[in-house]
């Protein structure tokens, strides 16, 4: 018999560096934060139904089973849809959800940058399989299995980058991700007594909503322009004869990748000078290249850089959401700011 009660969380991630890159066969170093999402799930005899109760809205739905395999014409926006994505997608790779009531909770702020989203599917695919008595599909397998509940059921085209952070994660460490593979590896995070926090904006935003979707098909643009399938293979010389904006978007991907095994060799060295070198380039790129900044979280660079940040830099998405600090013993973040720490990955509890 599946036990009658499960409990599962999926953190949120902060990603250091490697912005933009992920759905470009790219490079990243995300780290999972303690901040996530708990779902609990508990068997029900009948009705033949998932009841899910999200308890931070004071919200309620019920989806009907068999699960609907595909996204319906109505699946578009808020939790609701996950619960159904994630019913449906596991019910496509064999795993048959089972009548329960679900209690969802979460402390990452949504529309902050932090993955939010992620967490949900993940904490919800989890619960779902433990409540089923089922195994979960391994974590590479559902990482992709996540992201088609966010691409064909929400609508955004968001990539790898959050799944594999939310599953990857370890305490006290970061993981250097290569897209392609991919190829995820553990990467000491020794922050020396530096702090790592990050500032909510305050401009809040739906990746569907956004120039999300836009970015990514400039970028396919670019890369069918040079002649490759993705820009992780695109020559400099070539990206400079690009049009504009088109230029632009593929210099900052691929100075991006550069960027993220220069931090992987910096932290390396327990050079976090450097580090705070490369997200303030990592910033003016994601600003002055890729477009994705906007003036509330200018602000905050800004408020982060005089109180003493060795560097700051947007995170997530873009437009809107949260910035990332690195702070060096003694200086005092902003009072909105969030510590955050490498915590451990999704699981259940
Ligand atoms: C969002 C998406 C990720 C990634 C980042 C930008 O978080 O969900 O897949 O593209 O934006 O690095």
């Amino acid at each position: 018999m599946p036990p009658p009660r499960v409990r599962a969380f999926a953190p949120g991630r902060v990603n250091l560096i490697g912005e933009h890159t992920d759905y470009n066969d790219g490079l990243c170093l995300p780290f999972a934060i303690e901040r996530g999402v708990t779902v609990t799930a508990e068997r029900l005899r009948e009705p033949n139904e998932i009841e899910a109760h999200a308890l931070d809205l004071g919200e309620q739905d019920r989806v009907p089973l068999p699960a609907d395999a595909r996204p319906t014409a109505h699946a578009r926006g808020g939790w609701r849809v996950f619960v159904r994505g994630a019913a449906g997608e596991l019910r496509r790779e064999g795993v048959e959800p089972a009548p329960c009531r679900l209690e969802i909770r979460g402390d990452v702020p949504r529309g902050a940058g932090l993955s939010s989203s992620a967490a949900l599917s993940i904490a919800l695919c989890l619960a779902l399989c433990a409540v089923a008595g089922a195994e979960p599909p391994e974590r590479l397998a559902l990482a992709h299995l996540c992201s088609r509940i966010e691409n064909d059921w929400c609508g955004q085209e968001t990539g790898l980058l959050d799944q594999l952070a939310s599953l990857y994660g370890e305490a006290g460490r970061a993981v250097r991700i290569d897209m392609r593979g991919p190829g995820v590896r553990p990467v000491e995070l020794d922050l020396e007594r530096h702090v790592l926090a990050t500032v909510d904006s305050g401009a809040s935003r739906s990746l569907a909503g956004s120039g999300y979707n836009e970015r990514r098909r400039e970028c396919r643009r670019a890369a069918a322009e040079l002649g490759l399938e993705s820009l992780r293979d695109a020559r400099p010389d070539a990206v400079a004869e690009l049009p504009e904006p088109l230029r632009r978007r593929a210099r900052h991907v691929l100075s991006e990748n550069e960027r993220v095994d220069a931090a992987v060799a910096a932290l390396g060295r327990g050079d976090l000078g450097e580090v705070g070198r490369l997200l303030d380039a990592s910033h003016e790129s994601l600003r002055d290249d890729y477009s994705v900044s906007v003036p509330e979280v200018e602000r905050v660079v800004a408020e982060c850089k005089e109180a003493g940040a060795l560097g700051a830099r947007i995170v997530g998405g873009g437009f809107g959401g949260s910035v990332l600090g690195l702070f060096p013993p003694g200086a005092k973040p902003p009072p909105r700011a969030v510590r955050v720490e490498p915590a451990p990955g999704a699981r259940l509890l």
